[in-house]
């Protein structure tokens, strides 16, 4: 009986050691896991909350980065569309002044060309990159020039009035005070610096041209007039001036008189009027060319 109870003595002993120890394993295995939600804690603290405020910091940044390419992209937009439909409006308002085209515009041959500015004599200088179709501003130039903004817009034609394709069409003028950009030009010392003085326009698939430049001027000896050449490949240039519908010194300008042909004058002198719509007092005026009219000299 002794030996027995000291067995089931020792087994209770036992049994008491082992769960004291599971109890302290649970203890330390507790202890370790504690410790490792602290560091889980910590990191989460010093590595994942920096990382979702950058994150987040990011995405407003970026949202923000969003909203200002959207709002650049609308302006761009409008002032793209603004564009269209200015030029649309210069357009059709051009169109009330249709030079008809049975009329059409005569080649200039000698009698209708100041012989001594020809866009071959040109000075070169600045001019020389600045040959666009705005002669209102040279190349960045912040300054405008001096004169009544006129659009001037015309098609160029075939003697059977087809529009005519990859025509390069020049203009030259003098300024608003009478001087031309040309080593010999009259009123050399008041010359506007801002006005480009001279301009290109390569026509497309319609033929139509379009320059923005002023309403000319007289100049000692010429009623006002803009310089004209069109050039085609494989053809004699053309070369013509045009006129202001109802100037006094029409009359005067002994080229212009020299146009016996009273169609042939009428076709040379446009009307310059207001441009539908603008609010800053532009003119619009519409010269139509027609080629191969004028037998070649
Ligand atoms: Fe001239």
């Amino acid at each position: 009986m002794t030996g027995t109870g000291e067995l089931f003595l020792g087994i209770i002993a036992f049994a008491v050691m082992i769960m004291a120890l599971i109890q302290v394993g649970a203890i330390f295995a507790g202890l370790r896991l504690a410790r490792r939600v602290d560091q889980i804690a910590t990191q989460i603290d010093t590595e994942i909350k920096p990382l979702i405020a950058n994150l987040t910091a990011m995405s407003s940044e970026a949202a923000r980065a969003a909203a200002l390419a959207a709002k650049q992209a609308e302006r761009l937009d409008r002032v793209f569309g603004e564009m269209v439909q200015r030029v649309d409006e210069t357009l059709s308002a051009a169109q009330e002044f249709v030079t008809p085209l049975s009329v059409g515009a005569i080649a200039g041959e000698k009698p209708f060309t100041d012989l001594f500015d020809q866009a071959s004599e040109f000075d070169v200088g600045h001019i020389r990159l600045a040959r666009d179709n705005d002669l209102i501003v040279v190349n960045d130039g912040a300054t405008p020039a001096l004169g009544e903004i006129t659009w001037v817009t015309g098609r160029v034609l075939d003697s059977r009035g087809q529009p005519i394709r990859n025509a390069l069409v020049e203009i030259w003028q003098c300024d608003n005070n009478g001087a031309y950009i040309h080593s010999r030009t009259g009123n050399r010392e008041k010359r506007d610096g801002n006005f480009q003085g001279f301009g290109r326009f390569l026509t497309g698939s319609t033929g139509e041209y379009l320059f923005r430049t002023i309403k000319p001027v007289p100049y000692p000896g010429r009623s006002p007039h803009i310089h004209y050449a069109i050039k085609m490949k494989g053809k004699k240039e053309l070369i013509t001036q045009c006129y202001i519908e109802g100037h006094p010194g029409n009359e005067k300008d002994g080229i212009w008189k020299n146009i016996k042909d009273e169609k042939a004058r009428k076709s040379v002198t446009i009307p310059f009027a207001p441009m539908k719509g603008s609010k800053i007092g532009e003119l619009a005026a519409r010269f139509d060319i027609v080629m191969g009219l004028t037998p070649e000299a």
